[in-house]
């Protein structure tokens, strides 16, 4: 395999076979890990950390170290030229030409898309905001592999910030991809975001099984359950048999239970972060001792507030220090490949991708992407970053963000062939008529109001303000 001057921005970067390739180094990097001084002799890693951080920062500084390379960094936006207002894409130019790969941690959603695109070099993401955080996830896999030897069928449930937490979303499609079942348990108001179920139904094929109120409220132990996820890989007997009950489902045992902490400083409002003590639930001995959590692999990408009790640290179930642990050998592994200084063999290509080559919203008329935290909303102003969306859907029309992969539904559209010269068939149309349907990709334009579409001088259509049966066309 060559993964010589790939960058990995979102986990859906490596294919099922490079994830495995990339394992079988992290083993030999893990059982020889003062034995790499030459690896990477000669070359400099940018370590740009613009997020708090201990384990991620100093893991891939000790990796780059013990692989014989040095490393340059950054720890705070008001220390760089950013704070005198250069762009993210200047910045990645520039430090592309100082280092042969880049480390990126950015509160901006898409972040590490911009530097990818622009440094020249390898990019890592090690977080862009609530985005995604894929070589966190290359370590709890690793550590999911290392206990059960296999993932595949394997039943892991989320538990806490599932809206928030980067290392979740990563996570949710490595190992969907890898054909485990997932089980998502958030604290009520921090649920899986919409855009991340509609990626994982449309581009995974998976199932999804929401419960129902009174099957939660007849749950004991303090467990939220919000969904199963149910991977095609391996036809789980809920698909198979709707009627039989989460909850028995889920006494049989669930493989591990991933804890994340309230992501508070990205909460959007002050509402979110009201009552948080007594709504985010504690994961201790009590909760443990439930049938289910008999055998199940206490894992957390750290760090813990609340949310996990210090007196599950000598269980043997408890992964999380283990799981820091192996950042170092991981990162190694991965920072070798992406140079180039190491090559391993890929056993298969399946999974690379999910082979989707969706659409491009192509029309310059002023679309921003609705996620104030995403890059290109912050950068809007520094020209270099064009907003960019696919068209991921047509029923219902829904464009999804380049850079942070939100997904929306506008609201009207219209098509930017309305009959060269006759201005009275520059018309806009309700997204969900069937007008939508039937514009060409290339032509489609769209509006989050009637407002834009009437600032660009378009008229109502008949179809603009009648309602319309969803299915209708
Ligand atoms: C995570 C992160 O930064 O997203 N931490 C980490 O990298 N180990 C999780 C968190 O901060 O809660």
């Amino acid at each position: 395999m060559n993964l010589t001057g790939r960058s990995l921005v979102t986990i859906d970067d490596l294919s099922n076979g490079e994830i495995a390739a990339v394992f079988a180094l992290v083993d030999e990097m893990s059982y020889s890990i003062k034995e790499q001084l030459t690896v990477c002799r000669g070359k400099v890693m940018a370590s740009l950390f613009f997020e708090p951080s201990t384990r991620t920062r100093l893991s891939f500084e000790a990796a780059m170290h013990r692989l014989g390379g040095s490393v340059i960094s950054a720890v705070d936006t008001k220390a760089t030229s950013l704070a005198k207002g250069e762009s993210i894409a200047d910045m990645a130019r520039v430090v592309g030409s100082y280092a042969d790969i880049i480390v990126i941690r950015h509160p901006w959603e898409g972040a590490a898309r911009v530097v990818a695109d622009y440094a020249g070099v390898p990019v890592i993401n090690a977080g862009d905001g609530g985005h995604q955080h894929p070589t966190q996830t290359l370590l709890d896999l690793y550590t999911i592999k290392k206990e059960r030897k296999v993932i595949k069928g394997l039943k892991i449930a989320l538990w806490g910030d599932l809206k928030y937490g980067r290392t979740v979303h990563s996570l949710i499609f490595a190992l969907a991809k890898l054909g485990a079942n997932i089980i998502f348990c958030p604290t009520p108001g921090f649920e899986v975001p919409e855009h991340v179920i509609q990626k994982l139904i449309a581009e995974y094929g998976g199932e999804l099984e929401r419960l129902e109120a009174s099957e939660q409220a007849g749950k004991e132990g303090g467990s939220p359950l919000d969904a199963i996820y149910i991977t095609p890989g391996s036809p789980h007997q809920l698909a198979m048999m709707p009627n039989i009950s989460i909850q028995v489902e889920l006494k049989r045992g669930v493989d591990a239970l991933y804890i994340t902490r309230p992501q508070k400083e990205r909460f959007a409002t002050g509402e979110e972060g009201k009552g948080l003590k007594t709504r985010y639930p504690v994961v201790d001995k009590k909760l443990l001792k439930e049938k289910e959590f008999e055998k199940t692999l206490i894992m957390h990408p750290l760090p813990r507030v609340d949310e996990l009790a210090c007196e599950l640290d000598t269980d043997p179930r408890s992964m999380y220090f283990k799981q820091a642990a192996r950042g170092v050998p991981v990162r190694m592994a991965l920072i070798a490949l992406l140079l180039g200084a190491k090559e391993v063999t890929v056993p298969d290509k399946e999974g690379s991708s999910t082979g989707i080559d969706y659409p491009a919203y192509r029309q310059d008329l002023g679309l921003k992407c609705p996620n104030p935290r995403c890059v290109s909303v912050q950068e809007s102003e520094i020209k270099y970053i064009k907003p960019s969306f696919k068209r991921v859907s047509t029923k219902p029309m829904t464009l999804r963000c380049t850079y942070c992969e939100h997904g929306f539904e506008p609201k009207y559209v219209a098509s930017s062939h309305w009959h060269e010269g006759m201005l009275e068939y520059k018309k806009y149309h309700s997204a969900e008529s069937h007008w939508a349907r039937t514009i060409r990709p290339e032509n489609l334009i769209v509006f989050n109001s009637a407002g834009e579409a009437e600032a660009r001088g378009f008229k109502p259509s008949h179809y603009a303000t009648v309602p319309h049966k969803k299915n209708d066309g």
